[in-house]
């Protein structure tokens, strides 16, 4: 079903920012093979986030919603993981999958998985692979993809793996099959990602060692057989999420955005960062913190943007937000280019080409490449008119509709539902900060 964003002349208001996906997906894991019950708030209850609570239950830990976003997890401590009567369902999910296929590695057991039509076609040989040599069988149809079955192993080898890509997915997968591994595993990064695994391991009582060299470069090494004790944990809110509401409220002719108990994490703030460097006003109030992460309140008014080439620096730390970016760049005055990104081809879309074509079907001119995409902004309010394919995306489908609402004509998208992945209140949202968003 098509949904239409009409411009609109101002938007403004504070909305609390969802609870992040990343740490939802995390909590409900390590809650899961924790010893006693961890009550969770603030949990993301988006499509992803509840296959990964419905694969925990099916594997044995007794998940129950208590209320709005509270959740209590009795994990299955020493008795662990045990097979499911049914395939795993994991949707949409990339996180999800990956992350499960290591937490489920380490436990002698037989899973298949499943997802949708976007997730089976995503790559998982990243994750199959590490976790062959550390033990674990798999069944596939030789493609490296889901449907599989994964035969974990109660005596997995313990490895020393440097990921292809810039993957927290990745890394977090191969630290949580090294959590029942028997010895060391040490995970290599050349290029730093999202630290929400091992910020959230040590909030349960395992001990990681992270160390920097180089600069840059860092190693994560876990040692196997360490016990997880259950924690109340407070979910913060999502910086990706946010990035839409904020971005809505850099291209409004007038108004004001605030959004509301934001995560403040140097690996996921690359798109605040990039904004601020093409002239984006946004403020931010310190809040405290919640499970480890600080939190911020965050305020966005309409700015001039100004085009720039984004430092591949910034990649990894804005990897889900270069849509929204994308839609800045189209207001911006001058050139913005994107470079070194090339994992974006292997995203819910091929985040690439679907970026491009979002920006052409609304008259906006951009060069393709195989690792990014340059965008002449417009200097203002883009034409718009266009009717953007999401290919299953929400963050295509999000950035389509915040890009509406302060076009010259209104932006169509092709299918909405899938937004309920990752941002469920994202249309109640909009709407409540003055957004024109209507079915057809
Ligand atoms: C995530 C890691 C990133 C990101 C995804 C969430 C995570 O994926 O795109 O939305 O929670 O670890 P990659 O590891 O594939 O970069």
């Amino acid at each position: 079903m098509a949904w239409t964003s009409f411009p609109v002349s101002k938007l403004q208001g504070a909305i609390r920012a969802p609870g992040d996906k990343s740490c939802s997906h995390r909590a409900l894991m390590l809650a899961g093979i924790a010893d006693g019950t961890s009550e969770i708030s603030g949990l993301l209850e988006g499509e992803d986030v509840i296959n990964t609570a419905k694969a925990m239950a099916a594997l044995g830990a007794e998940c129950e919603q208590k209320g709005n976003g509270r959740w209590t997890i009795k994990g299955v401590g020493k008795a662990g993981l045990t097979s499911p009567a049914a395939p795993l369902d994991f949707g949409n999910s990339g996180t999800g999958s990956r992350l499960m296929m290591g937490l489920m590695a380490g436990y002698p057991i037989k899973v298949k998985m499943v997802g949708d039509a976007s997730l089976s076609k995503r790559p998982m040989n990243r994750v199959i692979t590490p976790l062959e040599q550390m033990g674990a069988r798999f069944e596939h149809d030789g493609r490296g993809m889901l449907p599989l079955t994964l035969h974990g192993s109660a005596t997995l080898s313990p490895i020393g793996f440097v990921p292809e890509q810039a993957s927290a997915q990745v890394k977090s997968c191969v630290l949580l099959a090294g959590l029942n591994a028997q010895g060391t595993t040490r995970v290599t990064e050349h290029h730093p990602t999202r630290d929400h695994t091992e910020k959230m391991l040590r909030g349960f009582g395992v001990d990681l060692d992270v160390v920097s060299a180089d600069g840059r470069r860092q190693i994560v090494s876990i040692e196997g057989g360490q016990t997880l004790q259950a924690v109340d944990t407070q979910i913060p809110g999502d910086p990706s999420s946010a990035a839409f509401l904020t971005a809505a409220g850099l291209i409004s002719p007038a108004g004001g955005v605030m959004v509301e108990g934001v995560m403040s994490n140097e690996t996921r703030d690359g798109f605040f960062r990039a904004a601020s460097m093409m002239g984006a006003d946004i403020g931010a109030e310190e809040l405290g913190d919640a499970a480890g992460e600080r939190l911020i309140d965050m305020q966005a008014v309409s700015s001039g943007l100004k085009g720039r080439a984004i430092p591949d620096y910034l990649v990894a730390s804005m990897i889900d937000e270069f849509p929204i970016l994308a839609v800045l760049a189209a207001f911006a005055e001058g050139e913005t280019t994107v470079s070194g990104a090339e994992e974006l081809r292997v995203k819910e879309s091929d985040r690439i080409a679907a970026v491009v074509a979002m920006l052409r079907v609304n008259g906006v001119e951009v060069d393709e490449r195989k690792d990014g995409f340059t965008v002449q902004g417009c200097g203002g309010p883009p034409p718009g008119g266009g009717l953007v394919e999401t290919h299953h995306d929400h963050r295509i489908a999000m950035s389509a509709l915040v890009m509406g609402t302060a076009s010259q004509k209104p932006v169509s998208i092709d299918d909405a539902a899938m937004i309920a992945t990752s941002y469920p209140d994202f249309m109640a949202h909009m709407t409540e900060l003055g957004a024109d968003i209507r079915e057809g």
